[in-house]
């Protein structure tokens, strides 16, 4: 019997291939129905087949709609450009969603925190339009446009009504870059008004990160420009426990490529100690966007069971067990 649905897997490098089997195996074990495409991106599509992002990764994520995604590396400061960035763009994955709240049981700074940050995926700083205009100074362009920016706003305000919340922030500069925050402020707040159900507010993303780490549970929906919502979605990962345990997707008007907030982390590669968390609740989001809301439900009860259980944790949320080990707890919880 074919499977139900057909979903394209890239493994990344650094932890991705460990987290990625991890993940794939905890659904396999909730009873997903799925046939896996797996395709190397990145370095080691680089190393096999001369490009970053191979034309088979992308043609198989354009005709299977969805796509669960480990990290994949960039070079710092030289080498080939973004390939998180480059598959946004290509597929024109525009709304960046990372829900940030916090998982009963595991142990973080605040409680109650429930927000959820929507990124701007396709332009900003992240177009990559740097170059040196003499020896000694480079320019780096920001691109802010009136279409994306209403794009990601009505995506922010449609979410938040669909999803029950009550207030969507802005977050920018927009007192020192008048006219690229300027624009898309006013762009959010232009859309803003065809909400009247939702309070649409903005903050000073110095001061947000301030009243952030202060008090979050303030905090509702935050609509952001690529650059902001990259730097805010790490530090609102560590008020609930780390990089470990925030999922994201990346969705366009068609797609949906689902991956964790977190990057390869090359600190613990190859270790076995990776926290598999953060992608299996990337996945989650990917099950529900795949209308498999009751394999979602199973999924999360059985991933909180076993953190509630308090026996079987990875190192990062305080315990001593390995990706495997954890994983085979959450696998066990679903067969019983
Ligand atoms: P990182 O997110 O890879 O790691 C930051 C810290 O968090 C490290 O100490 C790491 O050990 C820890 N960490 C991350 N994920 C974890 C997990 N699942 N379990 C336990 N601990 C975890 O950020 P870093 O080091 O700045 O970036 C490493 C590489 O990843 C870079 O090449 C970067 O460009 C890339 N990156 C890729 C992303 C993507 O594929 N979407 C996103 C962010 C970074």
């Amino acid at each position: 019997m074919s499977a139900k649905h057909t979903i394209t897997l890239i493994p990344g490098d650094g932890i991705g291939p460990e987290v990625t089997a991890a993940v794939v195996r905890i659904l396999e074990s909730a009873g997903l129905s799925a046939e896996w495409e797996s395709h190397l991106a990145g370095i080691l599509a680089l190393e096999r087949y001369g490009t970053t992002l191979p034309d088979e990764l992308l043609d198989s994520i354009k005709r299977n709609k969805v796509a669960l995604k480990g990290p994949l590396m960039t070079p710092v400061g030289k080498g080939f450009t973004s390939v998180n960035v480059g598959l946004r763009k290509t597929l024109d994955l525009f709304a960046n969603l990372r829900p940030v709240w916090n998982i009963p049981s595991v142990v973080s700074r605040y409680e109650n925190v429930d927000l959820v940050i929507v990124r701007e995926n396709t332009e900003d700083l992240y177009a990559g339009l740097e170059h040196e205009v003499v020896p000694g100074v480079v320019e780096s362009l920001k691109i802010i446009t009136r279409h994306a920016s209403t794009r990601i706003a009505k995506f922010a305000f449609d979410y938040a009504r669909k999803h029950g919340r009550k207030r969507v922030t802005a977050v920018h500069k927009a007192n020192i870059m008048k006219m690229s925050d300027g624009l898309f402020l006013t762009c959010v707040r232009e859309v803003g008004a065809e909400y009247p159900d939702i309070i649409n507010d903005d903050r000073i993303v110095d001061a947000a990160c301030m009243h952030l780490v202060m008090n979050p549970s303030q905090f509702d929906v935050l609509v952001l420009t690529n650059l902001y919502g990259d730097i805010v979605s790490d530090l609102c990962a560590g008020l609930v426990g780390g990089l470990g345990v925030v999922p994201a997707a990346n969705l366009g008007t068609e797609m949906g490529v689902f991956e964790a907030v977190h990057g390869s982390a090359p600190d613990i590669a190859g270790k076995g100690i990776a926290n598999p968390t953060a992608l299996l609740l990337s996945a989650v989001l990917m099950l529900r966007h795949i209308d498999e809301g009751a394999i979602a439900d199973r999924v999360v009860k059985a991933h909180a069971d076993v953190l509630a259980e308090g026996k079987v944790r990875t190192r990062d949320l305080g315990g001593r067990a390995s990706t495997i080990e954890f994983t085979d707890a959450i696998c066990r919880r679903l067969t019983v």
